[in-house]
């Protein structure tokens, strides 16, 4: 008898496909709505194997409450959605979809960046209103981003590809990282800085580590205050990592120039946020993988983790 599993969101046909050809489906149909938690529960009393978003909160409970679950395959490259101690306990495998959204996550994070810096969404939206009168000195000015300083906290893979664009607009590029990446400073030059150093000498911060219990609100009110007025911040990696009411306070105050975002501590971000009142804010809902290969890739690959995983071999990319 095939391994019954459950997908929790519409996969493109072929995918669906080669996954029905080795085991049992079932498929949460709705596009634009998760799973409800407590149909979750409900259905994954009877499977081997999930395939999940990082929409889904895959917690202690769930898990405890799955009996048969050998595989948890996230199509994210982040894991923040998963207990992953609890999966550990039940020797539940999890998997993810790390290195082919390196470069699209990396493209996005430095249109999102220049987008911010130059003000593109404000600039468009002035010429779409009719506010456009004539050509004027100071006229919609940002910030440069070419000979500038940007500062990357998280230099991981992701981290690396951006610092190589960076490095195209001639940029010096500063990083912090939990360990030091003396392959990557000798490669591209770049240079390692204690976290406070790179909050004071950065013009761009971008935000790129995972989200555990240690980065929690690493950004928040101290160190907003340690950045320069003209610095701009990105994070695309996960919500959570940057405070969002110390951000917007550094946002109205002025301690910062401006930010773009991703990614919020609750997704889709409530319309009536604060945040979303802010001009200086340039507001993403979490693209940065987004291009049509990188999705078809990741899906492909959560795909061949989730049928690795439930039928007894070991996944590519197994988390824990
Ligand atoms: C997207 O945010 C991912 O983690 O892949």
């Amino acid at each position: 008898m095939k391994p019954k599993v459950l997908i929790t969101r519409k996969l493109p046909e072929e995918i669906i496909k080669k996954i029905s050809e080795v085991c049992t489906v079932e498929l949460w149909e709705e596009e634009e709505t998760p799973i409800p938690q407590e149909e979750l529960e409900e259905k994954m009393i009877n499977v081997e194997g999930v395939l999940c978003l990082l929409t889904e909160n895959i917690d202690k409970k769930l898990i405890d409450g799955s009996p048969k679950l050998k595989v948890i395959s996230n199509m994210a490259v982040g894991f923040n959605n998963i207990d992953i101690e609890a999966a550990k306990k039940k020797g539940i495998i999890v998997t993810n979809t790390p290195n082919v959204l390196t470069e699209t996550t990396a493209d996005l994070t430095f249109a999102l960046l220049m987008a911010t810096a130059r003000r593109l969404i404000e600039a468009s939206t002035y010429l779409r209103n009719g506010e456009w009168k004539t050509w004027s000195p100071l006229q919609l000015a940002g910030q440069d981003i070419y000979n500038s300083t940007l500062g990357i906290i998280g230099m991981g893979r992701i981290g690396e590809a951006i610092a190589k664009r960076a490095l195209g607009f001639n940029m010096n590029v500063v990083y912090y990282n939990r360990s030091r990446k003396l392959d990557i400073e000798k490669s591209l030059g770049v240079q390692y800085k204690e976290l406070d150093d790179l909050l004071k000498e950065s013009d761009f911060i971008v935000v790129m580590t995972p989200h555990t219990p240690q980065t929690t609100n690493l950004i928040s009110e101290r160190e907003f205050k340690l950045m320069k007025k003209s610095t701009i911040l990105i994070n695309t990696s996960r919500g959570g990592i940057v405070d969002e009411k110390a951000l917007y306070n550094a946002l109205v105050n002025k301690e910062i120039y401006a930010a773009g975002l991703d990614v919020f501590e609750t997704e889709p971000i409530n319309l009536n946020d604060p945040l979303l009142t802010l001009p200086n804010l340039v507001a993403l809902p979490h693209i940065g993988s987004s291009s049509i290969n990188t999705r078809y890739k990741m899906a492909n690959l959560a795909a061949e983790n989730l049928i690795a995983g439930v039928l007894g071999s070991r996944p590519k990319h197994v988390v824990s």
